[in-house]
């Protein structure tokens, strides 16, 4: 990493629809950066998601710039944000999108590649574990470097409705979801706690099904009711954009590459792991019991198959 990537705070998004551009507002509203860079193909977008920001940054907590830019502006960035692509368009299989946005992030990586960049992604456009993994191949650069949100907001969505049961701010209840950030996703309930009381034995199985369910279910919900997600992904995306420029040294469910670690390799997955100034340091293994090391087994093939299938 080259010494302006290490000291600055420079954060390039590339993508400012719905997910981006509320991404750049969480990252006013939290001080995190002091130069953020929008890059977009729909440059009047772009733009006029500039000029709107900007007035904010009167109010915001601490000084910054922002501005619209383009893929050379990654060469000195600590942190490049992809939320761009394609969204499934009506007929259209999960596969062709998957093609589809692997094409689109091929030339976008590659752009980037170019300019010099030597800092770190983190990959948030859907399927987001596929791309954050072709980000990784397509970037040369080292798997700490590439970070998929993975299961981050899945976690958020599972910690809020546990905190809900029990009447404990989501902060205090510990749990992850792993997985897929999809369908195949799973709760590990077996190490989920409360100040370190396991919460398994608590909650019948009725409500564990239920509240499994809901965290899956919740972005069809939203789609539903209002056509996308974009307020929690961008939470969940400047949580580690934080942890990154701060180095929190936090635990994470990020994308990340598994190297051995739960018996798998060469897949891009959502597992706690050790976030800090350069990237995912290591991933924390879970002991699973064995039903959660069967769906995390499937969740990881599901996966792999998906990786082979775009070659
Ligand atoms: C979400 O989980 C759709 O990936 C998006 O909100």
């Amino acid at each position: 990493m080259n010494m302006s990537g290490i000291l600055s705070s420079k954060v390039v998004l590339i993508g400012t629809g719905a997910v981006g551009s509320s991404y750049a507002y969480s990252l006013i509203n939290q001080g995190l950066s002091d130069d953020i860079i929008l890059v977009d193909i729909n440059k009047k977008k772009a733009q006029g998601d500039v000029m709107d920001l900007d007035h904010g940054i009167v109010y915001a907590p601490s000084p910054m710039t922002i501005r619209y830019g383009t893929f050379k502006d990654c060469k000195d960035a600590a942190i490049v944000v992809i939320c761009a692509g394609s969204a499934q368009n009506p007929g259209e299989t999960r596969l062709e999108l998957v093609q589809k946005n692997v094409n689109i992030f091929k030339s976008i990586v590659d752009e980037i590649m170019k300019s010099g960049f030597d800092g770190i992604f983190i990959v948030a456009t859907n399927p987001v574990d596929i791309l954050a993994y072709a980000t990784w191949k397509f970037s040369g650069l080292s798997k700490e470097r590439v970070i998929g949100s993975g299961t981050v907001l899945d976690t958020a969505r599972f910690r809020s409705l546990l905190g809900r049961e029990f009447g404990i701010a989501p902060i205090s209840v510990h749990g992850y979801i792993i997985g897929e950030h999809g369908d195949s996703q799973l709760p590990v309930w077996s190490s989920a706690n409360i100040s370190g009381t396991q919460i398994t034995t608590k909650i019948s199985h009725e409500r564990k099904e239920v509240i499994t369910q809901q965290v899956k279910d919740a972005a069809y919900q939203i789609i539903e009711m209002k056509g996308a997600t974009y307020y929690g992904i961008a939470m969940a995306l400047a949580r580690i954009t934080k942890a990154i420029l701060r180095n929190e040294q936090v635990v994470l469910p990020v994308g990340t590459l598994l190297e051995g670690e739960y018996g798998v390799n060469d897949v891009y997955i959502g597992v706690p792991a050790v976030v800090d100034r350069k990237g995912v340091r290591n991933v924390i293994e879970l002991s699973l019991d064995e039903r959660e090391q069967e769906k995390f087994a499937i969740s990881v093939q599901l996966l792999q198959d998906f990786q082979q299938k775009i070659g």
